[in-house]
């Protein structure tokens, strides 16, 4: 085992250190940024479902929806199709209307799922064409589906999903700025600007986890927190969430993601010095309401550790904590943001003499109800 951890102390720090690598194993050989094309083969041979259909439905569970979620307002920008993104267990038991015409992205890390293979089982009755973004090759799911797209992540052993969350964004992105090239929803020159970023993420990536040795210092000064908030808009809002999820999965800190928007029909009431609260601020799109919704937390003696683009100031005027990262796009902006929240977690964990790998209560993969 040690071997396998490659001189890592947890699988689930080797598998953060390892994202700058497999997320470019993800989009190899799909993404030409010479050419402008994008070709993966199961997108490829049912273009033309993807291209008819009124929506597209995203079905998950776990950290894989909260990939989902960022896919939403991925596709929803770039290919402009509506999506709605579910949670399986809940889509299997409600009696959802599914169309013909409708798309069904199962999303899955193992491809194990009971309630997402479930899910796709009543899609597929309901003659939905089934497109499934799995991790493990020969799954249930990769089976199930009607077809799809792996994920190369390689194995991801931690429990708490890292890896395999980076790189279903990569898959699901790839697919949403195939079919914008198809329906021209994007202009072409922000068209190649997205194919020419994507592959300067892993330099980001990289730089995103230089950030390890604030994130330990945080983590060193929050340890003992009994709550904490995690807070983001626009397409950070969905890693706001997935950063709430790693902290309670593996430090069992007790914490909530939230649109920051969102904080003042709720949250806002739990707001003391005692509480700490992540808010990833990068700059982008209604970066000044972000920093409003951060003013609001400082009035109420809250502690802000925030993620910011470097060079930000404005923030960093507020915050107790920044944690920077380097400037990228609002919408690949997950991919970036989404690593210092992990080696929060991560150290947090670790400090607290959690066992990182193998949390109490939890399964890497659910097959059974
Ligand atoms: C379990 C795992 C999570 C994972 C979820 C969905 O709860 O502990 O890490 O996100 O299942 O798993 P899947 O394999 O379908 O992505």
């Amino acid at each position: 085992e040690q071997i396998e951890k490659n001189g890592y102390d947890h699988f689930m720090l080797k598998e953060i250190y390892e994202q700058p690598n497999v997320i470019k194993d993800t989009y190899r050989g799909r993404l030409h940024t010479d050419t402008g094309m994008i070709k993966m083969a199961g997108v490829e041979d049912n273009l033309q479902k993807f291209l008819n259909a009124n929506r597209i439905l995203i079905v998950a569970c776990g950290t894989s929806w909260h990939a989902g979620l960022v896919a939403e307002y991925i596709f929803e920008e770039f290919a402009r199709i509506p999506v709605e993104v579910e949670y399986a267990s809940e889509f299997r038991y409600r009696n959802p209307i599914i169309n013909k015409d409708d798309v069904v992205i199962a999303i899955s890390q193992s491809g194990e799922t009971a309630d997402t293979l479930a899910a796709i089982k009543m899609a597929k009755e309901n003659g939905a064409f089934v497109f499934g973004v799995c991790n493990v090759v020969g799954s249930s799911i990769s089976r199930e589906t009607h077809a799809g797209a792996y994920t190369h992540a390689g194995p991801e052993i931690g429990v708490a999903s890292t890896k395999a969350f980076t790189t279903q964004i990569t898959v699901l992105t790839l697919i949403a700025l195939r079919l914008a090239n198809a329906k021209g929803t994007l202009t072409k020159s922000d068209y190649f600007r997205y194919l020419q970023e994507m592959e300067l993420i892993p330099q980001k990536v990289e730089e995103a986890l230089q950030t390890n040795d604030v994130a330990q210092k945080v983590a060193a000064a929050y340890k003992d927190a009994s709550n904490c908030l995690y807070l983001g808009r626009g397409y950070n809002f969905p890693v706001a969430l997935e950063g709430a999820l790693k902290l309670k999965e593996i430090s069992y800190i007790h914490a909530e993601g939230y649109p920051a928007a969102e904080m003042k029909h709720g949250p806002i009431a739990l707001i003391d010095e005692q509480m700490p609260v992540v808010v990833v601020a990068p700059k982008q799109e209604h970066y000044d309401k972000i920093v409003s919704n951060i003013q609001e937390i400082k009035s109420r003696s809250g502690k802000i550790i925030a993620v910011v683009t470097k060079g930000d100031t404005q923030v960093k005027d507020l915050a107790d904590h920044v944690i920077e990262i380097p400037e990228v796009s609002d919408a690949l902006s997950p991919l970036v943001t989404t690593i210092p929240l992990q080696l929060l977690s991560y150290h947090i964990a670790v400090m607290r003499g959690c066992n990182v790998d193998q949390p109490r209560n939890l399964a890497k993969s659910v097959t059974v109800e």
